[in-house]
């Protein structure tokens, strides 16, 4: 399979040849197609969806995506959507990084669900899950029915073979594979570990400006889909399916990915997170962390996300006579974080790369003790500079629910919240 570069842009009418001379002029299905492929559509939205938010893509292919035997149930251990097997806690929750897999595991085989709220037959909320894996997908293929992945990167260099073409990530790199789509996927290196957010609402689109203006934040532009490139492969091979939940494994005697030109608006994509203009005050205070939304799903209510991704990447921060780490705060909107690399300034230790943290709906956070009293004596006249860190945050409407496994987890910190019993009580009425 070639890849030759990218498409740039965000949801635009993409086109792709990987022999040229196939797509349609005028019209998507003619009555035959070039060197005797076959046109399929491909739906990201409702067929009436208005035109603003109608996804969908043509796939000009080898053999059709209806050509496979019957799938089965498939057991998997970690991966699955169940999100009321506990009574939800409104305890601040953190996780140590989870360990990488003993045997030699792919992709799919090491994903393991840690929290998620609603479902794929709601049509809203997402899973939110990790992987980590030490071998490339060998003759399976998977696709997930149920809601599109967002795939965070925090160790190792991934190889995303889809049915539209090929994308390579790397950690501060992000990749999303609509709903449907099969693909592989590939370690480019020995481990690869990270973060996936499974969307079950709304597809994620850029965040609206408002005041900010037309520009800022993440650039339509820096938004990446492939190129067309096509495997010509039979043999015996699997296809993975997530449907309601549930994984389901089919034979497939050839490579599904074998679409050799396409056109349309539902693609995979990646975008590079150093690109992502950082804005913020330059006077006094914070901005809420709106500001450092990449990526949204709305919901049916207006103004309230499904799902955001936000990142915390390295920025000035020059407000005066403030406290410049992030506040103490209870949110309605419930904040899963991840951290990429480097410390995260509201939090002294424990939050490690590859780890996670839950803060849900009305649950106090913020500031630990130690990064409190440092913070509250620093110097604010002069600019602080943080580099070399990347945290995120999956926030959404609905109550993050735990699961069973990610409760039960040994890399469950049960002294996480011991990082706010050490605030010191200032309070002195005859104190200016
Ligand atoms: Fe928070």
């Amino acid at each position: 399979m070639q890849s030759n570069g990218y498409q740039s842009g965000f949801g635009n009418e993409f086109a792709s040849e990987a022999i040229s001379g196939i797509l349609p002029l005028g019209q998507n299905s003619p009555q035959r197609v070039p060197h005797g492929l076959y046109a399929e559509q491909l739906s990201g939205s409702a067929f009436t969806a208005p035109r603003h938010s109608n996804r969908r893509s043509w796939l000009y292919r080898i053999r059709p995506a209806a050509m496979h035997k019957p799938f089965e149930p498939r057991i998997h251990g970690t991966f699955h959507n169940r999100f009321d097997e506990t009574p939800v806690t409104p305890n601040q929750l953190r996780w140590d990084p989870w360990p990488m897999p003993a045997k030699p595991t792919d992709f799919v085989d090491g994903l393991v669900t840690l929290a998620g709220n609603g479902g794929a037959a709601e049509q809203a909320g997402c899973g939110i899950h990790i992987y980590a894996a030490n071998r490339s997908m060998e003759g399976r293929f998977f696709y997930d029915a149920d809601g599109e992945l967002l795939i965070v990167p925090q160790l190792g260099r991934l190889r995303l073979a889809t049915e539209l073409g090929v994308l390579e990530i790397k950690p501060l790199e992000i990749a999303v594979i609509p709903r449907g789509i099969r693909f592989r996927v590939e370690l480019l290196d020995n481990e690869a570990g990270g973060y996936v957010a499974e969307n079950f609402g709304s597809l994620l689109r850029l965040p609206d400006l408002g005041p900010i203006g037309a520009n800022s934040m993440a650039l339509p532009r820096d938004f990446l889909t492939p190129h067309a490139a096509y495997e010509d492969v039979e043999g015996d091979f699997e296809l993975i399916a997530k449907f309601q939940g549930n994984l389901w494994t089919a034979r497939i005697d050839h490579s599904p990915l074998d679409v050799v030109a396409w056109h349309g608006n539902y693609a995979p994509y990646k975008y590079d997170l150093t690109r992502f203009n950082t804005v913020g005050s330059i006077s006094v205070d914070h901005p809420d962390p709106s500001i450092f939304t990449v990526l949204t799903s709305l919901s049916d209510t207006h103004g309230t996300a499904n799902v955001d991704f936000v990142i915390f990447p390295p920025r000035w921060l020059v407000a005066e006579h403030t406290f410049r780490p992030p506040y103490f705060h209870r949110n309605v909107a419930s904040e899963f974080m991840g951290l990429i690399e480097g410390v995260y300034d509201a939090k002294a230790g424990g939050f490690a790369p590859g780890g996670a943290s839950l803060h849900n709906c009305m649950s106090g956070h913020g500031p630990d003790a130690a990064s409190f009293e440092k913070a509250s004596v620093a110097d604010v006249s002069k600019p602080d500079h943080l580099t070399g860190t990347m945290a995120f945050m999956f926030e959404t409407r609905k109550v993050i629910h735990p699961t069973r496994q990610a409760l039960e987890a040994p890399q469950l910190q049960g002294d996480y919240y011991q990082c706010w019993q050490g605030i010191a009580k200032h309070f002195d009425p005859e104190r200016a």
